[in-house]
């Protein structure tokens, strides 16, 4: 016994150790933390609960029948944050450089398959250099395994990707079928093929952090939903996410009550619209001041910003927030924008949060680069997002809410439940300008007369009251007293319950 004893200590002690103390000081020279260190920062203290400790490869060719550390590259189990529930993976770099074995991926999916059994997250820190070499296909199939439980446990519990050193070739699948995926700037990269292979083929120059670092999937590819300086911000802020998280769509989100009071006013958004409807504003102030505490968590904040995304609460109770930013753009519905706010929305009514919409937009943009790249059928997954939710939708109308941007941004006719304009709405087909130049094409060499119809057609329906008699608006509300109506209407719709006619599944336009 006392044998045995021993031996499971000098086993957990080499664990521990990964790949050695100087490849420990190595990770730690690039700035990075171990698998270990970043579970323990992730996690409630002492709450980690370690399985597979002791797992190891099979494999025997290329010299690997000698070369085993227990653990085999993960560190898996569960463990709570904030006392909630979650499982998690770390993948350890000083092992084989991270790299995915038939060992390490069972590990994997056993973290995945048991919390798909009791409902909670999975978190996944991704430090690996993809799939073991020495292993050959059957760290394929591990891979394979691990995206099948990524598919089947999509829209049941929530996955969330820390990309904190490499990722590549077909080990990006994994993070990419997850719903949120964070690096970490200047140590982690995702992409399908390296720097080498890319120049190989098409001969581009090109840097692994140009490639795929976490500025360039931050800004440029919208892989990355926020980029973050280091290990440690990045996995403080992770914990901070997952308190907005249900832990599976099966429960509503927590509540965790702010200081502020639903019936708040603030009255510095009475001046917030400008008086001259081609000014931009920044509607970040609109969400922040409508928001418990000022506290909002921007999702992709540094791409398509034409559109913001985000969570917030309301009272405590965490709401999604789609808002048109006239600031970028002047805040069109373009192809990023509308795959951003799309993909978003179906987050939220997957796992039961209620989505507040803030609308100002005037309209799809124009162009030959929209038309080509398929604005028609991406313009579409945000109608179909919208349509399809049944979460309570909340929407509130600024300024402009123009042609079919208007009906897509959560409109009454896509059962949004509580439908809100500001004094300042204008709802209408299009801008007077543009409208009077169609409708009075004839009158086009009279400026004097055109500014005449422009008027008018500007006093017909460059206001909320259109819709507002035909109930598409169910009140004309002061923008000061935005959040005490928003926080009223999430109470009365608290126990919403609608549901959707029974089918396989929908065929969102992809
Ligand atoms: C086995 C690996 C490994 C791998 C790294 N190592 N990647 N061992 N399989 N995939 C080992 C190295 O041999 C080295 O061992 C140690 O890990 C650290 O690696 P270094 O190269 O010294 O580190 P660094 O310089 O930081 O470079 C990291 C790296 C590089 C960029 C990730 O190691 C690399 O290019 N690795 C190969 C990446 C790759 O081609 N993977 C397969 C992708 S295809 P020693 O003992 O020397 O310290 C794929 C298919 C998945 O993943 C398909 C799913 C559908």
């Amino acid at each position: 016994m006392h044998d045995i004893i021993k031996q499971l200590e000098a086993k957990r002690e080499q664990a521990r150790l990964g790949g050695g103390q100087k490849r420990i000081n190595a990770q730690h020279g690039k700035g990075k933390l171990t698998a270990r260190e970043r579970i323990e920062l992730l996690l409630d203290e002492g709450s980690f609960e370690e399985w597979d400790m002791f797992v190891e490869h099979r494999c025997t060719d290329f010299g690997m029948a000698n070369e085993s550390v227990p653990g085999d590259g993960v560190v898996t189990g569960y463990g709570m944050i904030n006392g909630r529930l979650t499982f998690v993976y770390s993948q350890d770099f000083t092992v084989f450089g991270g790299s995915l074995s038939e060992a390490h991926a069972e590990k994997i999916c056993k973290v995945m398959d048991q919390a798909m059994k009791v409902g909670a997250p999975v978190i996944g820190l991704n430090d690996s250099g993809g799939a073991r070499i020495q292993e050959g296909v059957a760290s394929l199939g591990g891979y394979a395994e691990i995206f099948q439980r990524n598919v089947s446990a999509s829209g049941v519990i929530p996955q969330i990707s820390l990309i904190m050193g490499p990722s590549a070739g077909g080990a990006v699948y994994s993070p990419a079928l997850t719903d949120f995926i964070f690096m970490v700037k200047d140590s982690s990269y995702m992409f399908v093929t390296g720097p080498e292979v890319v120049k190989t083929v098409t001969h581009e120059e090109v840097t692994a952090e140009e490639l795929g670092g976490a500025l360039t999937h931050s800004t440029k590819s919208g892989v990355c939903d926020r980029a973050f300086e280091n290990d440690v911000e990045a996995i403080l802020m992770l914990r901070r996410f997952f308190n907005y998280l249900p832990l599976s769509n099966k429960e509503k989100p927590p509540v965790r009550k702010g200081a502020d009071t639903a019936e708040r006013l603030d009255h510095s958004l009475d001046t917030l619209v400008p008086d001259n409807a081609n000014k931009p504003y920044d509607m970040h102030e609109l969400i922040t001041k409508t928001v418990d505490d000022g506290d909002f968590f921007e999702i992709q904040p540094d791409y398509a910003k034409n559109i913001i995304i985000g969570f917030a609460r309301i009272e405590g109770q965490t709401v999604g927030i789609v808002a048109n930013q006239p600031l970028v753009l002047a805040g069109c519905l373009d192809i990023k924008s509308s795959i951003k706010a799309a993909r978003f929305v179906r987050f939220c009514d997957a796992f039961n949060i209620p989505v507040v919409t803030f609308v100002d937009v005037p309209g799809f943009m124009p162009g030959t680069s929209q038309e080509y790249g398929g604005i028609i059928k991406h313009g579409a997954k945000l109608l179909y997002a919208y349509a399809e939710c049944t979460v309570p939708k909340i929407t509130v109308i600024t300024r402009k809410a123009y042609g079919g941007a208007y009906d897509v941004m959560a409109s009454k006719h896509l059962r949004g439940d509580v439908n809100f304009a500001w004094p300042s709405a204008e709802i209408a087909v299009m801008g007077p300008k543009g409208a009077v130049e169609i409708i009075f094409r004839e009158e086009k060499g009279d400026p004097a007369k055109l500014a005449e119809r422009e008027a008018e057609y500007k006093a017909k329906f460059a206001n909320p009251f259109v819709a507002g008699r035909r109930g598409y608006i169910d009140d004309v509300i002061m923008p000061h007293e935005t959040r005490k109506r928003v926080a009223r209407s999430l109470a009365m719709l608290k126990d919403k319950d609608i549901e959707n006619p029974w089918r396989k599944h929908g065929n969102i336009p992809l």
